[in-house]
């Protein structure tokens, strides 16, 4: 996978992560960025012409599709933008539960539902989905945020599964702990949201089906991996037979 004269749409770019993804991508020679955030106002000037910016919500139904329309040149989907929710599972509201599931998995599934006609399309298309080392494993704190991430982990291998045939190819991202406001609550070591982006570029250039770009998420996925890639394959072959 090669960057140059690419057109990359990057969710959640005013900050964080999506912010150091769109400054990467600018020094890797791209042609196009769509850099969308649902405030504009929060924009950083990033003070290159190849930048578009654009407002959505990507839990604005409305929103996704008329940025499907707007951004139909569109090669790679970053679908980086996420909340995370400090909250249990089994007490207190309800709220923020669903509030992360709306965000994190239904709004990143309307993203690729909008955006897979468009991506097949176009030139050796790519979806990327942030998702998280939460996919993982569940922390009782953030136990929606876990199980969120775990919905959209799935969802992702069912999509590199079920778009191959459209020649889409689907990766996940599984960053650890992330010097971002989203990180902020957790005091241990971190990793610069600059180094993330590298790394998660440099993932998508080797074409790595699952992305780890930080050495505490490596190191946590390390302990947790039983081959998993063993079911995943299977599961492609059971739909791949049935389909024929
Ligand atoms: N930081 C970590 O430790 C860590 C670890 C693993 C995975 N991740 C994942 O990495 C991704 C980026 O997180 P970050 O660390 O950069 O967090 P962040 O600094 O909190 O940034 C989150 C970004 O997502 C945007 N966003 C939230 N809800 C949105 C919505 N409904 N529509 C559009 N944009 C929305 C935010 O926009 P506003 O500014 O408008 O809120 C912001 O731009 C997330 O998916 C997160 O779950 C982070």
């Amino acid at each position: 996978m090669q960057w140059e004269n690419r057109i990359v749409l990057v969710t959640g770019a005013n900050r964080g992560i999506g912010k150091s993804l769109v400054e990467a991508l600018l020094s890797r020679g791209v042609k196009k960025i769509y850099a969308t955030s649902r405030n504009l106002g929060q924009m950083p000037v990033f003070n290159d012409k190849r930048v578009v910016n654009l407002e959505l919500d990507i839990t604005n139904q409305e929103q996704v599709l008329q940025i499907a329309k707007e951004a139909s040149d569109t090669e790679v989907l970053i679908n980086n933008a996420g909340v995370i929710s400090y909250s249990s599972l089994f007490e207190g509201p309800m709220e923020p539960i669903h509030n992360v599931m709306d965000t994190n998995y239904y709004g990143t599934l309307s993203m690729m539902r909008a955006f897979i006609p468009v991506l097949e399309k176009n030139d050796s298309p790519v979806i990327a989905n942030v998702a998280s080392m939460a996919s993982f494993v569940n922390l009782p704190s953030i136990g929606g945020y876990c199980a969120s991430k775990a919905a959209l982990f799935s969802l992702t291998q069912g999509a590199r599964i079920e778009l191959a045939p459209k020649g889409i190819a689907v990766h996940s991202v599984n960053p650890g702990p992330i010097d971002t406001d989203m990180g902020s609550k957790y005091d241990g070591e971190k990793t610069t949201p600059e180094e993330t982006a590298e790394n998660i570029l440099s993932g998508l250039e080797k074409d790595e089906a699952d992305i780890f770009p930080d050495r505490w998420g490596k190191g946590m996925f390390n302990l947790w991996n039983k081959n998993y890639r063993d079911l995943e394959n299977m599961m492609a072959e059971s739909f791949h037979a049935e389909k024929k």
